[in-house]
């Protein structure tokens, strides 16, 4: 069953207007969320993302509590607790004409919430993935603010295509200047030889929340991290390099660009990164379970 405006319908019913302006125009936000234990995960940084991309765009979100409740109740409808991810998305409404103005939006915002049994492969956990740089750029935020995750994802599937056309999982993004900024539907990291952590700056990568989480186990665990600016030499040289995504939590990189990144095999560090990240969704559950 899936929300669609207050109602739970089955998936062949449940639809949009053609002048629903995500339809239209790809004018809306969306999250991702992992559920466990029949809570979604890490619900509140989600929805202060979700928000953040409204105001900038000047959406009118319902209100936290009943996303909230859009979202629990698809889980219950669908008898739904484990290995579960949810798209929840918010449209700025149905237009009276498909035209991009926002002010001939006629209707409330759209919100529809998808709840499925969805688990990552298990070889994409302990083996990892490939990726391959991309010739597209993420943007400047006057051009399209890489921070709002925006329904239009064009920029990232135009580097996603490139990458399976090239016959790899994923691809990996250069901010403007030609360093390395972060990936089509995840966010990077490596491990240099002298066992440090490295993302991006974030300067043009979405706000991950997996991204800050997986940041924030480091700082816990001493585990020296940083965000910086680098480029793809540091990455061909790395020890380890892994992506992060609410989907899959971490996973290894084998190879970027046909290079072996290390040894080729999970490393240590994502090894342990991957169990000090579970140990957090655990501990996030288990305070929602106790409330
Ligand atoms: C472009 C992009 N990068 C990275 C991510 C992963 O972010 P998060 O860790 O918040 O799921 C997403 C997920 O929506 C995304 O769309």
């Amino acid at each position: 069953m899936v929300w669609v405006d207050g109602e739970l319908l089955p998936r062949a019913r449940a639809v949009v207007s053609v002048f629903d302006s995500g339809f239209v125009l790809g004018d809306g936000v969306w999250e991702g969320l992992r559920v466990s234990g029949g809570h979604p995960v890490f619900l509140e940084q989600h929805l202060d993302r979700l928000e953040e991309g409204a105001r900038a765009l000047l959406i009118d979100l319902p209100t936290r509590e009943q996303l909230t409740e859009a979202v629990y109740a698809t889980l219950r409808a669908n008898d739904m607790l484990d290995g579960v991810h949810v798209r929840l998305m918010v449209t700025r409404g149905v237009k009276s004409t498909p035209y991009q103005d926002p002010r001939v939006t006629v209707g409330p915002a759209t919100v529809v919430a998808i709840a499925e049994h969805k688990e990552p492969l298990p070889a994409t956990v302990t083996e990892g993935i490939t990726l391959f740089t991309t010739h597209v750029r993420r943007a400047h935020p006057d051009t399209l603010d890489p921070r709002l995750n925006a329904h239009s994802k064009l920029n990232d599937v135009t580097a996603c295509i490139q990458a399976y056309t090239a016959g790899a999982d994923e691809a990996l993004m250069l901010d403007p200047d030609g360093f390395v900024a972060t990936c089509n539907s995840t966010h990077f990291f490596l491990v240099t030889r002298a066992g440090e952590v490295w993302t991006s700056d974030g300067r043009y990568c979405l706000g991950g929340i997996t991204r800050a989480n997986v940041l924030e186990v480091c700082r816990r665990h001493d585990l020296p991290a940083r965000e910086r600016t680098f480029s793809l030499t540091d990455v061909y040289n790395a020890a380890e390099a892994f992506v992060t995504g609410t989907f899959a939590g971490v996973v290894p990189v084998r190879t970027v660009d046909g290079r072996t990144i290390g040894t080729g095999a999970r490393g240590p560090v994502v090894k342990r990164l991957q169990g000090l990240y579970q140990e957090l969704v655990a501990e996030d559950v288990a305070s929602r379970a106790a409330r």
